[in-house]
């Protein structure tokens, strides 16, 4: 095991949700065995209802052995890291059950502490206040914080300003697990360090940026927080916007955190914000009703318990303006949704048409360069180039090919976005966290749509689970003269 990497305790508050079971466990488990967590770094899990230890570790084992992929699980490693792992009944709310996380934690009080908040947002603010007045921050302390971080700016800032009482804005780290993913990351190197690539990178060269994020899952029992949201606030005011902020984003200096994230402020500053007649002509929401998922029939959005009068969008498909010197008149569309035909996530560079073709007048086409990033279902990354067919045919005749940009693995197996992150964490790199000004300009232009939405300015579309989404998104395209790649 390693002694490189800090020494930390990490307490996963919500040890016992969802997110701490299917992503964050995995993650730590992945670390221990491959030697990026300290051998004497501890899991701390709280939960809410009394639980001993035993009882907790043949829980993580249970979750292990359902979340984490195929055949990885182990059980001798699982002995070996279930050491690690401590519980502690703690009530979120009632500072005064933080006794016991106290007496755990002061055992190494100059341990460095990840307070990882795997709980729903409204109780960022009362963790960070009752981890003060328990005097359990110290200076070496970080918390990290899920996405959404509120509903809106104002709430977001309700949030974050009670979050700052207590942490240096150095110490919090906002995740947005978009950034943890493997091809993410390639897209700064892809784009920073092929000079093939700079020339080419603008509004002269480039027609237009589609990203699209498509799931075949519906909500699958978030009910209660996923309609207080919606695909606006769950999925494009954060990850989409992130990874458009990465392809539009200027070079930073260097790869330090302040230095990325600078620039990507400066993008989510320049996206120009909607006007009333913007709305109504550049952005889709709909729900999806009830359709086939896999071959099995489903419900509609609406069908869900005590749903009938839902107005939140399970999809939305949006034309962004950026308004600087690289990216004028260039759109970025794009699109997320639920209960689609297919999980698939890509992001496509659309070069503009040679000037003149030869070759057109004589009925062959040339299909205009793309570049197609999918982050899923399989990460890689491909040039669509024209080529020669092969041959002597007198006629010269073309095809597309695809130039295949991806990396050999040498790794046995890739690793997992919130593996990524959480060692981020533990390093104490906040590069690929958002920073506070990043997450206030996002809502800014976000809400200014919303408000548009809950005025039904634009009404609200229906798609049948299981399809492509709603036929007002390929005409939101179509009105420009383009179609999105399929
Ligand atoms: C989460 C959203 O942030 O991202 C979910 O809250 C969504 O609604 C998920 O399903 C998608 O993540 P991924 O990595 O599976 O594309």
């Amino acid at each position: 095991m390693s002694e490189i990497e800090n020494l930390c305790d990490v307490i996963i508050f919500g040890g016992h949700g969802d997110l701490a079971f299917r992503k964050l466990m995995p993650a730590l488990y992945h670390l221990f065995n491959d030697g990026y967590l300290n051998h004497q770094s501890r899991i701390i899990s709280t939960t809410r209802s009394s639980m001993s230890l035993d009882e907790h570790s043949e829980l993580v084992k249970i979750k292990l052995q359902e979340f984490l992929a195929e055949d990885v699980f182990d059980e001798v490693k699982f002995q070996n890291f279930k050491v690690h792992l401590i519980v502690v009944q703690l009530d979120l709310g009632d500072e005064t059950s933080y006794g016991t996380l106290k007496k755990v934690l002061d055992e190494f009080p100059d341990r460095e502490r990840i307070n990882y908040l795997s709980t729903s947002p409204s109780f960022f603010g009362t963790v960070c206040k009752a981890l003060n007045t328990t005097k359990l921050i110290t200076k070496s302390s970080r918390v990290v914080l899920e996405k959404p971080i509120g509903r809106d700016l104002a709430s977001s800032r309700v949030i974050n300003v009670e979050v700052l009482k207590y942490f240096k804005e150095s110490q919090v780290y906002r995740i947005d697990h978009y950034l943890g993913k493997d091809t993410v990351q390639n897209i700064m190197a892809l784009r920073f360090s092929n000079r093939f690539f700079m020339p080419l990178w603008d509004a002269s060269n480039i027609d237009h940026v589609q990203i699209t994020v498509s799931e075949s899952v519906g909500v699958e029992g978030r009910w209660g927080y996923y309609d207080d949201y919606g695909a606006m606030r769950d999925m494009i005011q954060n990850h989409l916007m992130q990874l458009l902020c990465l392809v539009a984003m200027e070079p930073p200096c260097s790869l330090d955190a302040d230095s990325v994230r600078d620039e990507k402020v400066k993008v989510l500053r320049s996206l120009r914000h909607m006007s009333v007649s913007d709305i109504e002509q550049k952005t889709v929401r709909a729900q999806y009703a009830k359709g086939s998922s896999n071959g099995v029939a489903v419900p509609g959005y609406r069908e869900g318990d005590g749903m009938a009068e839902s107005t939140t969008e399970t999809y939305a498909a949006i034309r962004v303006d950026i308004d600087n010197w690289r990216w004028n008149g260039v759109p970025f569309y794009l699109r997320s949704g639920k209960r689609l035909r297919n999980r698939n996530s890509e992001i496509i560079i659309q070069f503009k048409s040679v000037p003149y073709s030869i070759f057109a007048n004589k009925g062959r086409c040339i299909s205009d360069n793309k570049l197609v990033i999918s982050l899923q279902p399989k990460e890689s990354i491909q040039l669509k180039l024209m080529n020669k067919i092969p041959g002597l045919s007198e006629q010269m005749r073309l095809q597309q090919v695809d130039l295949e940009l991806n990396a050999p693995m040498n790794e046995p197996r890739k690793p997992e976005a919130y593996e990524r992150l959480m060692l981020d964490v533990i390093r104490s790199n906040p590069t690929l966290f958002m920073r506070l000004d990043e997450v206030e300009a996002a809502w800014k232009w976000a809400d200014i749509i919303i408000s548009g939405w809950k005025e039904n300015i634009v009404s609200m579309k229906s798609y049948s689970a299981g399809t492509d989404g709603p036929t007002a998104a390929v005409e939101l395209v179509a009105r420009d003269g383009r179609s999105w790649h399929e």
